[in-house]
């Protein structure tokens, strides 16, 4: 009995770590609303032929972002939501390195990105999470009248302490 529970926890635990091992997690990406944002994808294993350069972007697995076909850009079936918010780096590619910059960045860009690498059958995840931008807030600087009415209330302070101190003297010892 003892050796069966024992054998389940065990192919548990090996399909468990079968399963980590083969759901990559994305890479995060942070941004901030109406800025740009990098989004690395780069094969270093080897150099890619002119040929083998084919490279699919895709946003929530089906949107199409950009599509790189033997190392041209292809942009006739990209989504409207990226049009003209996408740049490639084409002097990259012989480097094997086909990131995307996308520009002015939308609340709705919050999403999962993959670039797959078709010929070497590669794809990298990439989860992108879009922030409003940091408040700019400065301190608030004490006004001349904050000042002068602190100081007020400070000296107001001591003149109640005087009076109280003399009275406590005059009611006890005359
Ligand atoms: C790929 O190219 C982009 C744009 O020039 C650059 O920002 C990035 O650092 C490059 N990535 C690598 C891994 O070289």
């Amino acid at each position: 009995m003892r050796v069966m529970v024992v054998r389940c926890w065990l192919i548990y635990l090996i399909l468990h770590l079968i399963d980590k091992g083969s759901l990559q997690d994305p890479l995060e990406i942070e941004g901030v609303v109406g800025d740009s944002v990098i989004l690395p994808c780069s094969y270093k294993e080897r150099v890619l032929n002119p040929d083998e350069r084919n490279v699919f972007w895709r946003y929530n697995t089906h949107k199409n972002v950009y599509d790189i076909e033997k190392g041209k850009e292809v942009t006739e079936d990209q989504d409207a939501v990226f049009k003209d918010r996408i740049e490639s780096f084409p002097l990259e590619y012989k480097n094997g390195n086909f990131s995307i910059k996308l520009n002015h960045l939308r609340f709705t860009d919050n999403g999962e990105f993959f670039c797959y690498i078709s010929k070497v059958e590669r794809q990298y995840n990439l989860r992108l999470t879009v922030r409003a931008p940091p408040p700019t807030l400065s301190p608030p600087k004490p006004t001349a009248d904050s000042r002068s009415s602190s100081m007020k209330t400070q000296q107001d302070g001591i003149v109640n302490f005087l009076i109280a101190v003399l009275e406590f003297f005059v009611l006890h010892y005359f």
